[in-house]
Protein backbone atom coordinates (compact mmCIF):
# COMPACT_ATOMS: atom_id res chain seq x y z
CA UNK A 1 0.00 0.00 0.00
CA UNK A 2 1.27 3.68 -0.89
CA UNK A 3 1.70 5.78 2.28
CA UNK A 4 0.97 9.43 1.64
CA UNK A 5 0.72 12.68 3.18
CA UNK A 6 -1.45 15.87 2.46
CA UNK A 7 0.70 19.30 2.67
CA UNK A 8 -2.87 21.08 2.30
CA UNK A 9 -3.38 24.93 3.49
CA UNK A 10 -6.96 24.64 1.82
CA UNK A 11 -8.52 22.38 4.48
CA UNK A 12 -11.36 21.51 3.07
CA UNK A 13 -9.87 20.21 0.35
CA UNK A 14 -7.30 18.17 2.38
CA UNK A 15 -9.94 17.03 4.21
CA UNK A 16 -12.11 15.58 1.30
CA UNK A 17 -8.85 14.44 0.48
CA UNK A 18 -8.45 12.50 3.33
CA UNK A 19 -11.88 10.92 3.19
CA UNK A 20 -11.50 9.69 -0.52
CA UNK A 21 -8.43 7.91 0.47
CA UNK A 22 -10.01 6.27 3.31
CA UNK A 23 -12.85 5.16 0.90
CA UNK A 24 -10.45 3.83 -1.85
CA UNK A 25 -8.60 1.42 0.64
CA UNK A 26 -5.30 1.19 -1.83
CA UNK A 27 -3.49 3.81 0.00
CA UNK A 28 -2.25 5.05 3.69
CA UNK A 29 -2.39 8.33 5.19
CA UNK A 30 0.31 9.27 7.26
CA UNK A 31 -0.10 12.58 8.20
CA UNK A 32 -2.14 15.53 6.78
CA UNK A 33 -1.24 18.80 7.60
CA UNK A 34 -2.65 22.25 6.73
CA UNK A 35 0.33 24.93 6.05
CA UNK A 36 3.42 24.82 3.96
CA UNK A 37 6.63 23.58 5.55
CA UNK A 38 10.07 25.00 4.01
CA UNK A 39 14.06 23.71 5.06
CA UNK A 40 14.32 21.48 8.03
CA UNK A 41 10.80 21.24 9.02
CA UNK A 42 9.93 20.00 5.77
CA UNK A 43 12.88 17.71 6.19
CA UNK A 44 12.06 16.08 9.34
CA UNK A 45 8.28 16.18 8.50
CA UNK A 46 8.97 13.44 5.51
CA UNK A 47 11.66 11.79 7.73
CA UNK A 48 8.93 11.27 10.16
CA UNK A 49 6.61 10.33 7.53
CA UNK A 50 8.51 8.52 5.44
CA UNK A 51 6.01 9.13 2.44
CA UNK A 52 5.71 7.44 -0.75
CA UNK A 53 3.36 10.06 -2.18
CA UNK A 54 3.01 13.74 -1.14
CA UNK A 55 -0.41 15.22 -1.74
CA UNK A 56 0.23 18.85 -2.34
CA UNK A 57 -2.49 21.67 -2.35
CA UNK A 58 -1.67 24.63 -4.86
CA UNK A 59 -3.16 27.46 -3.28
CA UNK A 60 -0.63 29.26 -3.03
CA UNK A 61 1.40 28.31 -5.97
CA UNK A 62 4.74 30.50 -5.05
CA UNK A 63 5.06 28.47 -1.80
CA UNK A 64 3.76 25.20 -3.30
CA UNK A 65 6.27 25.42 -5.69
CA UNK A 66 8.80 26.08 -3.07
CA UNK A 67 7.83 22.91 -1.55
CA UNK A 68 8.15 20.94 -4.95
CA UNK A 69 11.55 22.03 -5.26
CA UNK A 70 12.78 21.27 -1.77
CA UNK A 71 10.56 17.89 -2.23
CA UNK A 72 13.61 16.72 -4.71
CA UNK A 73 16.46 18.26 -3.05
CA UNK A 74 15.90 16.13 0.57
CA UNK A 75 13.83 12.89 -0.67
CA UNK A 76 14.68 12.51 -4.51
CA UNK A 77 12.62 10.66 -6.23
CA UNK A 78 9.26 11.43 -4.21
CA UNK A 79 6.33 11.65 -5.76
CA UNK A 80 4.07 15.17 -5.89
CA UNK A 81 0.55 14.90 -6.59
CA UNK A 82 -0.90 18.62 -7.24
CA UNK A 83 -4.34 19.14 -5.92
CA UNK A 84 -6.29 22.11 -6.13
CA UNK A 85 -10.22 23.73 -7.21
CA UNK A 86 -9.57 24.32 -10.32
CA UNK A 87 -6.54 23.66 -13.55
CA UNK A 88 -5.79 26.07 -14.90
CA UNK A 89 -3.63 24.84 -18.24
CA UNK A 90 -0.64 27.07 -17.80
CA UNK A 91 -0.17 26.41 -13.96
CA UNK A 92 -0.57 22.88 -14.99
CA UNK A 93 2.18 23.11 -17.76
CA UNK A 94 4.54 24.71 -14.95
CA UNK A 95 3.97 22.25 -12.25
CA UNK A 96 4.94 19.43 -14.92
CA UNK A 97 7.63 21.17 -15.66
CA UNK A 98 8.54 21.28 -11.99
CA UNK A 99 8.33 17.49 -11.80
CA UNK A 100 4.46 17.43 -10.55
CA UNK A 101 3.14 14.30 -11.63
CA UNK A 102 -0.45 14.30 -11.25
CA UNK A 103 -3.12 16.61 -10.30
CA UNK A 104 -6.26 16.14 -8.97
CA UNK A 105 -9.10 18.96 -9.20
CA UNK A 106 -11.58 19.22 -6.50
CA UNK A 107 -14.42 18.15 -6.60
CA UNK A 108 -12.50 14.49 -6.59
CA UNK A 109 -14.10 11.51 -8.21
CA UNK A 110 -12.88 7.84 -7.36
CA UNK A 111 -12.37 7.04 -10.98
CA UNK A 112 -9.56 9.96 -11.32
CA UNK A 113 -8.23 9.49 -8.31
CA UNK A 114 -7.67 5.24 -8.81
CA UNK A 115 -6.21 5.52 -12.04
CA UNK A 116 -3.56 8.37 -10.44
CA UNK A 117 -2.87 5.65 -7.43
CA UNK A 118 -2.70 3.19 -10.18
CA UNK A 119 0.32 5.10 -12.55
CA UNK A 120 1.83 6.48 -8.90
CA UNK A 121 2.25 2.71 -7.97
CA UNK A 122 4.20 1.60 -11.39
CA UNK A 123 6.44 5.17 -10.68
CA UNK A 124 7.20 4.34 -6.99
CA UNK A 125 7.90 0.65 -8.30
CA UNK A 126 10.39 1.82 -10.49
CA UNK A 127 12.15 4.79 -8.86
CA UNK A 128 11.55 4.39 -5.05
CA UNK A 129 12.02 7.67 -2.90
CA UNK A 130 15.54 7.34 -1.19
CA UNK A 131 15.58 8.07 2.49
CA UNK A 132 18.83 8.04 3.87
CA UNK A 133 18.86 5.83 7.17
CA UNK A 134 21.78 4.83 8.86
CA UNK A 135 23.10 1.79 9.43
CA UNK A 136 25.45 2.50 12.24
CA UNK A 137 23.08 0.77 15.01
CA UNK A 138 24.79 -0.75 17.77
CA UNK A 139 24.09 -2.48 20.99
CA UNK A 140 25.91 -2.80 24.16
CA UNK A 141 26.07 -6.03 26.07
CA UNK A 142 27.26 -7.08 29.75
CA UNK A 143 28.60 -10.21 30.01
CA UNK A 144 27.19 -9.64 33.24
CA UNK A 145 25.94 -6.51 35.16
CA UNK A 146 28.81 -4.16 36.78
CA UNK A 147 31.47 -4.71 33.62
CA UNK A 148 31.04 -1.54 33.22
CA UNK A 149 28.91 -1.42 29.51
CA UNK A 150 26.66 1.68 30.44
CA UNK A 151 29.81 3.24 30.85
CA UNK A 152 31.28 2.73 27.64
CA UNK A 153 28.01 2.67 25.64
CA UNK A 154 27.33 6.38 26.85
CA UNK A 155 31.05 7.39 26.17
CA UNK A 156 31.20 5.65 22.88
CA UNK A 157 27.92 7.76 21.99
CA UNK A 158 30.08 10.89 23.40
CA UNK A 159 32.67 10.50 21.10
CA UNK A 160 30.76 9.35 18.32
CA UNK A 161 28.51 12.70 18.56
CA UNK A 162 31.65 14.57 18.24
CA UNK A 163 32.22 13.50 14.82
CA UNK A 164 29.08 12.44 13.17
CA UNK A 165 27.44 14.93 11.30
CA UNK A 166 23.84 14.35 12.23
CA UNK A 167 22.65 13.77 15.91
CA UNK A 168 23.58 10.09 17.93
CA UNK A 169 20.97 8.69 19.93
CA UNK A 170 21.44 6.47 22.59
CA UNK A 171 19.09 4.65 24.57
CA UNK A 172 19.03 2.77 27.76
CA UNK A 173 17.43 -0.44 27.27
CA UNK A 174 18.32 -1.77 31.32
CA UNK A 175 14.86 -0.94 32.34
CA UNK A 176 15.42 -2.73 35.82
CA UNK A 177 19.05 -0.86 36.68
CA UNK A 178 19.10 1.63 33.60
CA UNK A 179 21.82 4.19 34.76
CA UNK A 180 22.57 6.68 31.67
CA UNK A 181 20.06 9.35 32.79
CA UNK A 182 21.49 9.67 36.47
CA UNK A 183 24.87 9.56 34.93
CA UNK A 184 24.54 12.58 33.05
CA UNK A 185 22.41 14.36 35.55
CA UNK A 186 19.00 14.25 33.40
CA UNK A 187 15.70 14.91 34.41
CA UNK A 188 13.96 13.56 31.44
CA UNK A 189 9.94 13.32 32.18
CA UNK A 190 9.70 10.90 29.10
CA UNK A 191 11.74 7.43 29.17
CA UNK A 192 11.89 4.23 26.93
CA UNK A 193 8.65 3.30 28.09
CA UNK A 194 6.87 6.27 26.73
CA UNK A 195 8.59 5.97 23.43
CA UNK A 196 7.79 2.54 22.80
CA UNK A 197 4.11 2.70 23.98
CA UNK A 198 3.96 5.64 21.39
CA UNK A 199 5.64 3.72 18.60
CA UNK A 200 3.30 4.20 16.23
CA UNK A 201 2.62 7.94 16.89
CA UNK A 202 6.12 8.83 16.92
CA UNK A 203 6.56 12.16 14.39
CA UNK A 204 8.82 15.26 14.13
CA UNK A 205 6.91 16.81 17.46
CA UNK A 206 6.82 13.90 19.94
CA UNK A 207 10.23 12.69 19.36
CA UNK A 208 12.11 15.96 20.31
CA UNK A 209 9.93 15.74 23.87
CA UNK A 210 10.87 11.82 24.74
CA UNK A 211 14.88 12.55 24.29
CA UNK A 212 17.04 14.97 26.42
CA UNK A 213 19.96 16.33 24.36
CA UNK A 214 23.17 17.30 25.39
CA UNK A 215 25.09 19.11 22.36
CA UNK A 216 24.63 16.95 19.47
CA UNK A 217 23.67 13.45 21.83
CA UNK A 218 20.23 12.77 21.99
CA UNK A 219 19.40 10.38 25.29
CA UNK A 220 16.32 8.00 25.70
CA UNK A 221 16.86 6.97 29.39
CA UNK A 222 14.85 3.88 31.19
CA UNK A 223 13.45 6.06 34.01
CA UNK A 224 10.79 4.41 36.78
CA UNK A 225 11.30 1.19 38.07
CA UNK A 226 8.19 -0.82 37.09
CA UNK A 227 7.88 -4.36 37.28
CA UNK A 228 4.45 -4.11 35.18
CA UNK A 229 6.06 -2.40 32.24
CA UNK A 230 7.63 -4.36 29.80
CA UNK A 231 8.82 -3.16 26.41
CA UNK A 232 7.52 -5.71 23.08
CA UNK A 233 10.05 -6.55 20.26
CA UNK A 234 7.62 -5.39 17.88
CA UNK A 235 7.78 -1.81 19.49
CA UNK A 236 11.60 -1.74 19.87
CA UNK A 237 11.69 -2.09 15.66
CA UNK A 238 9.48 0.44 14.91
CA UNK A 239 11.55 2.65 17.39
CA UNK A 240 14.94 1.82 15.42
CA UNK A 241 13.23 2.22 12.15
CA UNK A 242 12.13 5.45 13.03
CA UNK A 243 15.54 6.97 14.68
CA UNK A 244 17.30 5.48 12.03
CA UNK A 245 15.66 7.99 9.74
CA UNK A 246 17.28 10.60 12.41
CA UNK A 247 20.52 10.12 13.36
CA UNK A 248 24.05 9.02 12.51
CA UNK A 249 24.58 6.35 14.80
CA UNK A 250 22.08 4.54 17.72
CA UNK A 251 23.68 3.00 20.66
CA UNK A 252 22.16 0.57 22.70
CA UNK A 253 22.59 0.06 25.95
CA UNK A 254 21.28 -3.41 26.98
CA UNK A 255 20.77 -5.38 30.60
CA UNK A 256 22.23 -8.30 29.69
CA UNK A 257 19.44 -10.41 30.73
CA UNK A 258 18.42 -11.42 27.20
CA UNK A 259 14.83 -10.59 27.22
CA UNK A 260 13.42 -10.62 23.83
CA UNK A 261 13.27 -7.56 22.98
CA UNK A 262 17.29 -7.25 23.73
CA UNK A 263 17.39 -10.59 20.69
CA UNK A 264 15.18 -7.95 18.26
CA UNK A 265 17.74 -5.02 19.21
CA UNK A 266 20.90 -7.09 18.62
CA UNK A 267 19.02 -8.51 15.33
CA UNK A 268 18.56 -4.70 14.13
CA UNK A 269 22.11 -4.35 14.87
CA UNK A 270 25.41 -3.90 12.96
CA UNK A 271 28.12 -4.68 15.81
CA UNK A 272 27.19 -5.85 19.26
CA UNK A 273 30.08 -5.19 21.82
CA UNK A 274 30.07 -7.74 24.47
CA UNK A 275 31.44 -6.05 27.30
CA UNK A 276 33.92 -8.65 29.80
CA UNK A 277 36.13 -7.41 32.63
CA UNK A 278 39.35 -10.00 33.04
CA UNK A 279 37.43 -12.05 35.71
CA UNK A 280 35.89 -15.52 35.61
CA UNK A 281 32.50 -15.19 36.48
CA UNK A 282 32.72 -12.38 33.65
CA UNK A 283 33.93 -14.62 31.35
CA UNK A 284 32.49 -17.28 31.53
CA UNK A 285 29.22 -15.51 31.02
CA UNK A 286 30.65 -13.89 27.89
CA UNK A 287 31.53 -17.14 26.63
CA UNK A 288 27.79 -18.79 27.10
CA UNK A 289 26.57 -15.27 25.58
CA UNK A 290 28.80 -15.72 22.86
CA UNK A 291 27.69 -19.00 22.09
CA UNK A 292 24.21 -18.04 22.25
CA UNK A 293 24.30 -15.33 19.63
CA UNK A 294 26.56 -17.74 16.96
CA UNK A 295 23.15 -19.97 17.47
CA UNK A 296 21.35 -16.79 16.44
CA UNK A 297 23.74 -16.69 13.41
CA UNK A 298 24.80 -13.22 15.49
CA UNK A 299 28.36 -14.28 15.87
CA UNK A 300 29.85 -12.24 13.39
CA UNK A 301 28.71 -9.08 14.38
CA UNK A 302 30.05 -9.58 18.22
CA UNK A 303 32.92 -7.93 18.88
CA UNK A 304 34.63 -8.42 22.31
CA UNK A 305 35.40 -5.32 24.90
CA UNK A 306 37.58 -5.72 27.49
CA UNK A 307 37.02 -3.28 30.40
CA UNK A 308 38.98 -2.64 33.29
CA UNK A 309 42.25 -4.35 31.68
CA UNK A 310 45.37 -3.97 33.83
CA UNK A 311 48.76 -4.38 32.33
CA UNK A 312 49.33 -6.67 35.87
CA UNK A 313 46.16 -8.47 35.55
CA UNK A 314 46.28 -11.82 36.77
CA UNK A 315 44.30 -13.12 33.04
CA UNK A 316 46.27 -12.15 30.37
CA UNK A 317 44.42 -11.29 27.20
CA UNK A 318 45.53 -13.72 25.16
CA UNK A 319 44.23 -15.84 27.82
CA UNK A 320 40.89 -13.85 27.53
CA UNK A 321 40.89 -14.93 24.18
CA UNK A 322 41.53 -18.48 24.45
CA UNK A 323 38.58 -18.71 27.11
CA UNK A 324 36.21 -17.12 24.94
CA UNK A 325 37.35 -18.19 21.67
CA UNK A 326 37.01 -14.90 20.25
CA UNK A 327 40.09 -12.06 19.63
CA UNK A 328 39.23 -9.06 22.42
CA UNK A 329 38.83 -5.99 19.57
CA UNK A 330 39.92 -3.53 22.19
CA UNK A 331 40.69 -2.88 25.81
CA UNK A 332 39.53 -0.44 28.32
CA UNK A 333 42.01 0.40 31.10
CA UNK A 334 40.68 0.27 34.84
CA UNK A 335 40.62 4.35 35.61
CA UNK A 336 38.47 4.28 38.80
CA UNK A 337 39.46 8.21 39.25
CA UNK A 338 38.67 9.27 35.73
CA UNK A 339 35.41 7.55 36.28
CA UNK A 340 34.30 8.43 39.28
CA UNK A 341 35.11 12.20 38.41
CA UNK A 342 32.91 12.08 35.27
CA UNK A 343 30.16 10.60 37.38
CA UNK A 344 30.31 13.15 39.79
CA UNK A 345 30.10 15.95 37.17
CA UNK A 346 27.49 13.96 34.91
CA UNK A 347 29.52 14.03 32.07
CA UNK A 348 31.67 12.10 29.76
CA UNK A 349 35.23 10.95 30.92
CA UNK A 350 37.57 13.52 30.35
CA UNK A 351 38.94 12.98 26.49
CA UNK A 352 42.38 13.31 27.08
CA UNK A 353 42.86 10.39 29.10
CA UNK A 354 44.12 6.93 28.09
CA UNK A 355 40.54 6.05 28.97
CA UNK A 356 39.10 8.21 26.94
CA UNK A 357 40.97 8.07 24.05
CA UNK A 358 40.07 4.48 23.84
CA UNK A 359 36.33 5.60 23.56
CA UNK A 360 37.27 7.97 20.73
CA UNK A 361 39.24 5.28 19.21
CA UNK A 362 36.30 3.13 19.39
CA UNK A 363 33.90 5.56 17.88
CA UNK A 364 35.97 6.08 14.52
CA UNK A 365 35.87 1.89 14.17
CA UNK A 366 32.66 2.40 14.43
CA UNK A 367 31.78 4.67 11.77
CA UNK A 368 34.69 2.70 9.76
CA UNK A 369 37.21 5.57 10.03
CA UNK A 370 40.47 5.54 10.06
CA UNK A 371 41.04 7.44 13.87
CA UNK A 372 43.67 10.05 13.66
CA UNK A 373 47.33 9.50 15.04
CA UNK A 374 49.71 11.93 15.78
CA UNK A 375 51.91 10.77 12.97
CA UNK A 376 49.47 11.28 10.50
CA UNK A 377 49.55 7.63 10.21
CA UNK A 378 45.98 5.67 10.66
CA UNK A 379 45.48 2.87 12.57
CA UNK A 380 43.81 0.04 10.69
CA UNK A 381 39.55 0.49 9.96
CA UNK A 382 36.84 -1.56 11.60
CA UNK A 383 36.00 -3.47 8.87
CA UNK A 384 39.73 -4.95 8.26
CA UNK A 385 39.53 -6.10 12.09
CA UNK A 386 39.40 -9.31 11.90
CA UNK A 387 42.63 -9.65 10.01
CA UNK A 388 44.83 -6.95 12.54
CA UNK A 389 45.89 -7.61 15.70
CA UNK A 390 43.90 -6.54 18.83
CA UNK A 391 44.51 -2.43 19.51
CA UNK A 392 45.90 -2.76 22.84
CA UNK A 393 46.43 0.16 25.62
CA UNK A 394 49.86 1.53 25.53
CA UNK A 395 52.06 0.64 28.37
CA UNK A 396 51.96 1.33 31.52
CA UNK A 397 54.50 3.63 32.69
N1 LIG B 1 37.23 1.39 32.85
C1 LIG B 1 36.76 1.54 34.09
N2 LIG B 1 37.60 1.84 35.11
C2 LIG B 1 37.11 1.97 36.36
N3 LIG B 1 35.83 1.84 36.71
C3 LIG B 1 34.94 1.54 35.74
C4 LIG B 1 35.37 1.39 34.38
N4 LIG B 1 34.27 1.09 33.65
C5 LIG B 1 33.21 1.08 34.49
N5 LIG B 1 33.61 1.33 35.75
C6 LIG B 1 32.74 1.36 36.96
O1 LIG B 1 32.13 0.08 37.08
C7 LIG B 1 30.83 0.18 37.62
C8 LIG B 1 29.82 -0.52 36.72
O2 LIG B 1 29.74 0.19 35.49
P1 LIG B 1 28.46 0.20 34.55
O3 LIG B 1 28.85 0.98 33.35
O4 LIG B 1 27.25 0.62 35.28
O5 LIG B 1 28.36 -1.37 34.21
P2 LIG B 1 27.20 -2.22 33.48
O6 LIG B 1 26.44 -1.30 32.62
O7 LIG B 1 27.94 -3.26 32.69
O8 LIG B 1 26.39 -2.84 34.57
C9 LIG B 1 30.56 1.67 37.79
O9 LIG B 1 30.78 2.03 39.10
C10 LIG B 1 31.57 2.33 36.86
O10 LIG B 1 31.90 3.59 37.31
MG1 LIG C 1 24.41 -0.94 32.43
Amino acid sequence: MLRAVIISPDTELGDRLAELIARAGRVGLAKSIDRYLVSHELERFLRANAPQVVFLGIQNLGDAMEVVRQVEEFMPGLQVVAIDRGCDPATLLDLMRNGVREFLAYPFDMASFMGAVERLEEMVDKQPAVYDTTDMVVSFLPAKAGVGTSTIALNTAIALSRITERNVLLSDLDLNSGLIGFMLKLDNVYTIYEAAENCDKLDEHIWPQLVASQDKLDVLPAGRLDPQSRIEPVQIRKLIAFARRFYSALCLDLSGNMEKFSLEVMQESKRIFLVCTPEIPSLHLARQKFQLLSNMDLGDRVAVLLNRSQNRSIITPAQVEQLLGVPVFMEFPNEYKGVHQALTAGQGVEPATELGKQFAHLSYYILDKTPPTKTGKGKKKFLEYFTVPRYTMSPQK
